[in-house]
């Protein structure tokens, strides 16, 4: 199997058609975050950047773990979480700490972010919780996440490279196709007009909803979108059973 590509690169200047910039590069340190009061343990999260972008925190997991944690903490009681790109892992081990999760969530982003997922899952003692894996887009899915098959898919500034989309969207797909009553809370910022274009596959593919938050014209203004995917499958299935 050919090794997964490096993590695209964070220096601005590296991107062309740059509309915002991406976030300044941090030093290695642990940084504290309770999400706007909604966590009343603040989760510790290390960031370091050395082996790849997601190794610090972005303006999208922000925003959709306050979300998550505000709009659907009880919703996710009992569910089998995935979270795609988690980098070192803030809005997963976010929901893993507030919630009563069916079974461990599943951290997952390239061989690079393995070691900081894992040391910040044991930074937060959710060892019992949370298991960190590689799971390359676009690549077939892992034979645990094919046990487990996820019912709740986390995503989180994961639109950010074009080369990566078709990628994203395989692996989106595969989801589905896994489980058709899934659901995928995605959230990323616009910073190139290309980052448009993989709304468009998406709203092709999967039913796109943009989704309330009190916060929206906030982060609306910083660029920031919020949807959840569904199958289309299972649309059409509901549809026949109202039918019927
Ligand atoms: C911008 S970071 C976001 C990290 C985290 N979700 C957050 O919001 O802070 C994007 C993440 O996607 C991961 N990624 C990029 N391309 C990928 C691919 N082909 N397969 C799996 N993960 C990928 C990167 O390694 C990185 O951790």
């Amino acid at each position: 199997m050919s090794s997964p590509p490096p993590s695209p690169p964070t220096d601005p200047l590296g991107i062309s058609e740059e509309l915002t910039p991406l976030p300044s590069r941090k030093t290695a340190g642990d940084t504290r975050l309770d999400f706007d009061g909604q966590l009343a343990q603040p989760l510790k999260v290390h960031e370091d950047v050395r082996t790849g972008c997601g190794g610090q925190t972005w303006p999208a997991g922000l925003v959709l773990g306050k979300h998550l944690l505000r709009y659907h903490r009880d919703e996710l009681h009992d569910t089998r979480i995935l979270e795609l790109g988690a980098g070192g892992g803030l809005v997963g081990l976010a929901v893993a700490q507030a919630c009563r999760l069916g079974t461990k969530l599943l951290l997952t982003d390239q061989l690079e972010m393995l070691e900081l997922m894992k040391h910040n899952i044991v930074l937060n003692e959710l060892q019992d919780r949370v298991e960190a894996l590689i799971l390359n887009w676009g690549e077939p899915l892992p034979e645990v996440v094919v046990e487990q098959k996820p019912n709740v898919i986390i995503a989180a500034e994961c639109v950010y490279f074009e080369p990566a989309f078709p990628l994203l969207m395989q692996t989106l797909r595969d989801l589905f196709e896994l489980n058709q009553e899934a659901v995928v809370y995605f959230c990323f910022k616009k910073r190139r007009r290309a980052d448009m274009h993989f709304v468009k596959m998406s709203k092709k593919a999967f039913l796109v909803e943009e989704l309330f938050d009190e916060d929206r014209p906030v982060f609306q203004r910083q660029s920031l979108f919020l949807f959840s995917f569904r199958s289309r499958a299972s649309e059409r299935a509901k549809m026949q059973k109202i039918k019927s």
